[in-house]
């Protein structure tokens, strides 16, 4: 049988067999539990979930069908899921959740065929947020001592609460995570570790809410909950909730040490939101099994000594410092508040190469999004990190509270800050005066 004539019925077979897949693939619609479902767990659910920072749940079919017409505007602009780095750097981060042009024309797809649910028999097990917490089940959970009433109007000034661990023994915590009982009256807060021995917020009661006294000379910008003077570098970010922040992420073999007998300081920004509100925000850790193999430190660079003049589209200020020990960044977020435009950060290694780890042209004060690394970033002794931001203090920029006015440092969002704050792994003994070169010794307010 010569060869040819063996093979073609098995090529024939083939080509029926490709033609029936592509005409099945297209005649099956796109259904939700088979197609959307999948990526509405992976790339929307971990903000859309009730109790969230997202304004609706996309848990089920009931949810996203009801949104269905508002997903699609939204892939489709590039506005869901949020992501402002700017692809130029180069880097790939892990939680990038952002949709293939391919995985946008199946949402519209589905959309535009009426959403159908499909069997519910294809549908992946759904994603478990216990309780609502995005790290999982907490191993404790530390209240704030008491309710905070927020007025219906007015300026809240910064309030924090210290709150002592009572730790018997140096903990290492996991995953840290904030939950406030009032999302919408809470602007941001920051969890920091007080570490025994610290002089800051000394002289102020414990497990009560109070507002800092202003630092003298410093037109009330600047208050003794400020940790420039009296802190030491060991008294770190534990956790923040800030807008369009998730909770960080550390690998399973690192943790954030607390120090036996520190204590919590609580700070929040509350802002009112017309009527008398009530919140008790909660603590949530997950502590490591046993001691981690490397320690997570946040460390942050900025600078707080800027002008920023009236009218100004396009100011620009910097900040750097060198690393006494080595590190590896495991990821880096930018922070400024209403009149910031843009924000870089660049390392410049001792051999005289460097990178860009961020760059986010388009910066916008309700995502300050963590940019986590695929591959934490090997940072040898040396290491030059170098950041670089821009504030937009003119009319142009449409959230300027005030375009006429110079601005400098401040806690408020009409005031200014200016910060990369930065998750390192480090060996789990390495002493924190000596991260950085001596005459840099803190790198920032
Ligand atoms: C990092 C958190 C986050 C992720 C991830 C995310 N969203 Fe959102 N989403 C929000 C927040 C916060 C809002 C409300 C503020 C806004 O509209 O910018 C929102 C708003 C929306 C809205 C507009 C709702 C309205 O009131 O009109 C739609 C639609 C939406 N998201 C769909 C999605 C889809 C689809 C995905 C996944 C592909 C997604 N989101 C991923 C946080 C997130």
């Amino acid at each position: 049988m010569p060869v040819s004539s063996f093979l073609r019925p098995f090529s024939v077979c083939v080509f029926f067999l490709t033609v029936y897949a592509a005409a099945h693939a297209e005649n099956s619609p796109v259904t939700f539990h088979k197609d959307i479902e999948p990526l509405l767990q992976d790339r929307c659910q971990t903000c859309h979930h009730p109790g969230d920072i997202a304004p609706m749940s996309l848990l089920t079919y009931k949810d996203a069908r009801q949104w269905a017409k508002a997903i699609k505007e939204y892939v489709s602009l590039g506005k869901m899921p949020p992501w402002y780095a700017d692809p130029s750097a180069h880097q790939h981060y892990q939680n990038d959740k952002t949709l293939s042009s391919a995985e946008i024309q199946q949402i519209r797809a589905w959309v535009d065929a009426g959403a159908p649910e499909g069997d519910p028999k294809d549908a992946p097990l759904p994603r478990n947020f216990p309780d609502g917490w995005n790290i999982g089940k907490p191993d404790l959970i530390v209240p704030m001592p008491k309710p905070y009433q927020i007025p219906a109007q007015g300026t809240i000034a910064y309030t924090y609460v210290i709150i002592p661990t009572h730790f018997k023994h140096d903990m290492w915590v996991q995953a840290a995570e904030i939950r406030p009982s009032s999302r919408s009256t809470m602007h941001h807060s920051i969890l920091f570790l007080r570490t025994p021995g610290s002089k800051w917020l000394a002289g102020y009661p414990k497990n009560q809410a109070f507002v800092p006294k202003p630092r003298p000379g410093t037109d009330g910008r600047s208050s003794e909950g400020d940790r420039t003077e009296e802190g030491s570098l060991a008294d770190e970010w534990l956790a923040s909730y800030v807008p369009g922040q998730r909770p960080w992420i550390v690998p399973p073999d690192t943790g954030f040490l607390v120090k036996a007998g520190s204590d919590f300081v609580l700070q929040i920004h509350y802002t009112a939101n017309g009527k008398p509100t009530e919140d008790l925000t909660r603590i949530g850790l997950v502590f490591c099994q046993g001691v981690p193999a490397k320690r997570a430190y946040t460390a942050t660079l900025g600078r707080g000594d800027f002008a920023i003049p009236p009218g100004d589209p396009n100011y620009q200020t910097d900040a750097a410092v060198t690393l006494a020990t080595p590190v590896t960044l495991l990821s880096a977020s930018p922070h400024m508040h209403l009149r910031g435009k843009a924000m870089t950060l660049n390392a410049v290694y001792p051999n005289g190469s460097s990178e860009t780890l961020f760059s986010v042209p388009h910066y916008s004060f309700n995502w300050q999004q963590m940019y986590v690394f695929e591959t934490p970033k090997l940072l040898p002794v040396g290491t030059r990190l170098e950041a670089t931001a821009a504030w937009d203090n003119s009319t142009n920029n449409p959230f300027n509270p005030d375009p006429k006015v110079e601005v400098h440092w401040g806690d408020q969002s009409w005031e200014e800050m200016m910060l990369s704050v930065m998750i390192f792994q480090i060996d789990r003994h390495t002493d924190l005066d000596h991260i950085y070169a001596p005459d840099e010794k803190r790198a920032s307010n």
